[in-house]
C-alpha cells in the first residue's frame, strides 16, 4: 500500500495480486489486523477515490484490500475498461460491486419477512443481517446426471445399518421434499443437488443471507428451490410436510434448542429424516478456552478487538491459544467465527439413537 501511495498508482506487476487479495479480504470479512499507519493511509486513499473520481482507477484494488467497496461512495461509472480487463479484475469488480448490488436488488424485491417475535431470534437476525455467513465463491454442486436417490445419499452419510425410508425418499418417480432450516448463504442449499428430483424449501431469518443464497443458487442454475424469510420456530406457517430436513448451526443459537427441534419434528413425514448439525461440548474445548481467555484479557467485542486477538494468536503470542487456528478452521479465515461461537450453545449428547 505504501508504494501505491508514494507512486500514485498500483505498480503494474502487483495489480493482479492486489485484486486477488481484495477478493480474498472481502470473502474473509477483513480478518487481518491493520496498523495505525495503514488506517491513516487508507482513509486518505478512500477520500481520494470518493472526492476526485478520476483517481478511482489508480487506487481501487488497494482500498478493496481494506474495506468492501460497496460501502465506499464511489462513482462506479468512472471505473475504466482497463480496470475491468483480466480474470482477477473481473473477479474483483464482481465480488466488491456487482454481486452486492445484485443481492441488494434481490432483497428489495423479496416478500416481507414473517413477523419475528422471539427476542433471541431478533438479535440473531440482526447479527446475520450485518454479517451473512459464510461468504464463499464455490460450492459443492452435483449435476443431475450424478445426483442420487435421497435414501442412497442418507445411507452413505450414516454410520447406521438397516435404515428404513418413506416412499418419497426411495422412489425415483417421486420428488422428495427437503427443508433446509436455515440456509444461511446457501452452501447447504447448493449441496442438495446431490438428491435426485428434490424439491427444496429454504428458510432463514436474515434477508441478506437469503439474497446471497438466491444469487448463488441462480449461478448454479438451480430452479427447484423456494426461499422464505422465516423463524424456524414459526415453520408451521409453511403448512407443508417434508421428507428430509437439514438444520445445521441454528439450534445452538436458540434460547431453548428443544423448541427448535420440536418445531422441526412437527412437519416431518413418517419415515422421513432430520439431519442436525450441533456444536458438541467435547469438540469445542478449545473454543471454550478461547472464550475464557477473551474474557480474562478483556478483549473488546468489536471487529478491531477480534482482529487484534487473531493476529496475536497467529503470531503465537498467547500461549494458551496456540492450538486455536488448527482446531477452529474458521479462525484463520473469518473474524466473526469466535464471536459467533461465543453467542452460541454447546450441546452434550447423552445418547445418539
Ligand atoms: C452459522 S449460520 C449457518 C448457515 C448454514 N446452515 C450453513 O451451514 O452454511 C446460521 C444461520 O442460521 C440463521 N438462523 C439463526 N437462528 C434462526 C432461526 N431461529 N430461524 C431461522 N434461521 C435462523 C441465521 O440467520 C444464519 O444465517
Amino acid at each position: 500500500m505504501k508504494s501505491t501511495f508514494r507512486q500514485g498508482f498500483i505498480p503494474p506487476r502487483l495489480k493482479s495480486l492486489t485484486e486477488a487479495l481484495a477478493v480474498q479480504c472481502c470473502l474473509n470479512e477483513y480478518v487481518y489486523s491493520t496498523s495505525e499507519e495503514e488506517d491513516h493511509l487508507i482513509a486518505l486513499l478512500t477520500s481520494k477515490i470518493t472526492e476526485s473520481p478520476e483517481e478511482i482507477n489508480e487506487y481501487l484494488a488497494v482500498v478493496g484490500c481494506y474495506k468492501p467497496l460497496q460501502l465506499v461512495n464511489l462513482d462506479s461509472a468512472k471505473i475504466s475498461h482497463d480496470v475491468l480487463s483480466g480474470a482477477e479484475s473481473k473477479d474483483f469488480v464482481a465480488t466488491h460491486l456487482t454481486e452486492p448490488f445484485k443481492e441488494k436488488e434481490i432483497k428489495r424485491l423479496m416478500q416481507p419477512s414473517e413477523v419475528i417475535n422471539d427476542i433471541v431470534s431478533k438479535s440473531v437476525q440482526e447479527m446475520y443481517e450485518e454479517n451473512p455467513y459464510p461468504r464463499y465463491h464455490y460450492s459443492d454442486y452435483t449435476t443431475s446426471t450424478l445426483s442420487k436417490l435421497a435414501s442412497e445419499v442418507i445411507r452413505r452419510e450414516s454410520t447406521k445399518m438397516r435404515l428404513s425410508f418413506n416412499h418419497e425418499l426411495l422412489s425415483l418417480q417421486e420428488s422428495p421434499k427437503i427443508l433446509i432450516a436455515e440456509c444461511g448463504t446457501g452452501d447447504q442449499v447448493i449441496k442438495t443437488s446431490r438428491y435426485k428430483n428434490a424439491k427444496v424449501t429454504a428458510i432463514d431469518l436474515s434477508g441478506r443471507s437469503i439474497a446471497y443464497s438466491i444469487r448463488k443458487t441462480e449461478e448454479y442454475n438451480m430452479t427447484n428451490v423456494s426461499f422464505k424469510r422465516l423463524d424456524i420456530l414459526n415453520a408451521e406457517i409453511l403448512n407443508e410436510t417434508f421428507d428430509l430436513k437439514q438444520c445445521s448451526g441454528v439450534l445452538l443459537h436458540m434460547e431453548k434448542p428443544a423448541n427448535g427441534l420440536s418445531a422441526l419434528v412437527q412437519q416431518l413425514q413418517p419415515g422421513g429424516y432430520i439431519k442436525l448439525g450441533l456444536y458438541s461440548t467435547a469438540a469445542r474445548k478449545t473454543i471454550s478456552r478461547a472464550q475464557e481467555t477473551i474474557k480474562r484479557l478483556e478483549i473488546e467485542s468489536t471487529a478491531k478487538g477480534i482482529r487484534e486477538l487473531r493476529s496475536k494468536v497467529m503470531r503465537g503470542e498467547i500461549n494458551e491459544l496456540i492450538d486455536l487456528p488448527r482446531c477452529v478452521r474458521d479462525f484463520s479465515r473469518c473474524p466473526n467465527a469466535v464471536t459467533c461461537a461465543s453467542m452460541s450453545k454447546s450441546i452434550v449428547l447423552q445418547q445418539w439413537n
